[in-house]
């Protein structure tokens, strides 16, 4: 096992991505925080899958949008396992819109949850890992939007450019501590943030013709990424994007 005893906060992981993530990392040996943000978002899934895996986990409803929530997460990770040694910013958020109709509502929860969440969460982290000096790991899951044009999703877009450029400063700053930070950059993965386009026939069609592989991702497709980020294997990785996308960042070609 690759991350036996290490303790892993995945915010996010009662579903999708995050989810596949916490579990990803259990079957590695990691105990993990689960975060989730309501009631009607209850990880129950995700607590049977790491328990079935023989790891210990506590289950955190936080919105990453407030820093005390935040803090009062961190904390109860601290004290029950010690240390964190992993982090998986993982939380996110999207909504449909043209520019010019998007609110001011959707604006700040798009922002606040992708990016100021990452941001916060990544702080306290941080700081309980400075403290007990541990190397730590920070993930991002960032998207293929951080590089990516998404015309109607323009917020999304600049949460996830905002993401990026987040990462590589942190990287560079956080260095001299040992602690690395990166970014995983998924495509199209099947999830409930996609859940929309998943049923609309027409839509999925045109999707899967801009994508080399031709199938949408899994969460594994994205977990084995993040339990290669988090383990030995990637001491020397700070400061990267590792796209995971199917090939659909570079599709062009013409007849
Ligand atoms: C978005 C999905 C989208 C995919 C590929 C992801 O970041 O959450 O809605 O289908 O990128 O464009």
């Amino acid at each position: 096992m690759r991350l036996e005893g290490k303790v892993a906060l995945v915010t996010g992981s009662s579903q999708g991505i995050g989810q596949g993530i916490a579990i990803g990392l259990a079957q590695e040996g990691a105990h993990i925080i689960i975060n989730y943000r309501s009631a009607t978002d209850a990880p129950k899934e995700t607590e049977d899958a790491v328990k079935a895996l023989g790891r210990d986990f506590i289950s955190c409803q936080a919105d990453v949008t407030k820093l005390d929530e935040i803090q009062a997460m961190v904390d109860a990770g601290v004290q029950r396992f010690g240390q964190i040694d992993i982090l998986v910013n993982n939380a996110g958020v999207e909504k449909h819109a043209d520019f010019w109709e998007v609110t001011e509502h959707d604006y700040d929860m798009v922002m606040d949850v992708n990016l100021k969440g990452s941001f916060f969460t990544a702080q306290a982290v941080v700081k309980t890992m400075m403290a007990k000096k541990v190397a730590g790991r920070i993930i991002n899951i960032s998207s293929v939007h951080e590089d990516l044009p998404f015309p109607h999703f323009t917020a999304y877009c600049a949460s996830k450019g905002g993401m990026k450029m987040m990462m590589r400063n942190l990287a560079i700053e956080l260095a001299p501590y040992g602690i690395t930070v990166n970014n995983i950059a998924p495509g199209a993965i099947e999830t409930p943030i996609n859940t929309k386009l998943l049923n609309d026939p027409e839509k999925l069609k045109a999707l899967l013709e801009n994508i080399p592989l031709a199938r949408l991702g899994k969460p594994k497709d994205v977990s084995g990424v993040a339990v290669f980020l988090a383990s030995a294997d990637a001491d020397y990785i700070t400061g990267a994007t590792i796209f995971v996308d199917g090939g659909l960042t570079w599709n062009y070609s013409e007849q």
